[in-house]
């Protein structure tokens, strides 16, 4: 009677051990796997681009090296979103202080079908004086789109559409929002959520080498 009794807390404790060890093995595992996860694409993001400024001159990610890129993706038909962005970027530029200098801020254009040179060169002072709007062919806004991992897309929800008779030139753009901080060399190093506060940015801004 003695023996099974002691030997089955020794039993039950070495199955405990077992179970915290796959446990432990197991979340290891797991965090391992996200972490791989998150840094794949986070590496991938940026890369070439080929696209126009909003004076006509042509601009490629190369003519940016040796400055940091502050980079906005959106469309000047965007009814609120994209202002408040570009409004937050110009704010993290201002809060920056000197070290702003070094930085490059760009909006590209999800909708170069509207978002022309002359559209653009009337839009982007409007955020900040040193603000490069970029446009394209739609096939060099989709590559940048591309290098930058950003979905866009023309609404479903174009409401407006309905109501003037369906034309074409009314509708909304689906698309991502984050901003990017890319290097002196030209490789990805923050993102930012909408809504991320101006001084958050500034701060990652000084700190970038
Ligand atoms: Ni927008």
């Amino acid at each position: 009677m003695t023996a099974p009794r002691r030997a089955r807390p020794i039993a039950l404790f070495v199955i405990f051990l077992t179970f915290v060890a796959t446990v432990a093995g197991l979340a290891g595992g797991y965090l391992m796997f996200r972490g791989e996860k998150t840094d794949t694409p986070v590496a991938a993001i940026g890369g070439p681009f080929d696209l126009v400024d909003h004076t006509g001159k042509p601009r490629t990610d190369a003519d940016f090296r040796g400055r940091l890129l502050l980079v906005y993706f959106g469309y000047t038909n965007c009814p609120d979103v994209c202002p408040i962005g570009l409004q937050t970027m110009a704010a993290a530029l201002d809060a920056a202080g000197g070290a702003a200098d070094k930085v490059v801020p760009i909006f590209i254009t999800v909708d170069p079908a509207r978002d022309t040179v002359a559209v653009l060169r009337d839009y982007v002072p409007l955020f900040h004086p040193r603000l490069v709007g970029l446009t394209g062919s739609s096939e060099q806004v989709a590559a940048a789109l591309k290098a930058y991992r950003v979905y866009a897309a023309r609404s479903k929800g174009t409401g407006e559409s309905g109501t003037n008779g369906g034309a074409d030139e009314d509708y909304l753009m689906d698309h991502s929002v984050f901003t990017y901080l890319m290097g002196p060399d030209g490789r990805y190093l923050a993102h930012f959520r909408h809504g991320t506060p101006p001084a958050e940015i500034a701060a990652r801004i000084r700190a970038a080498r």
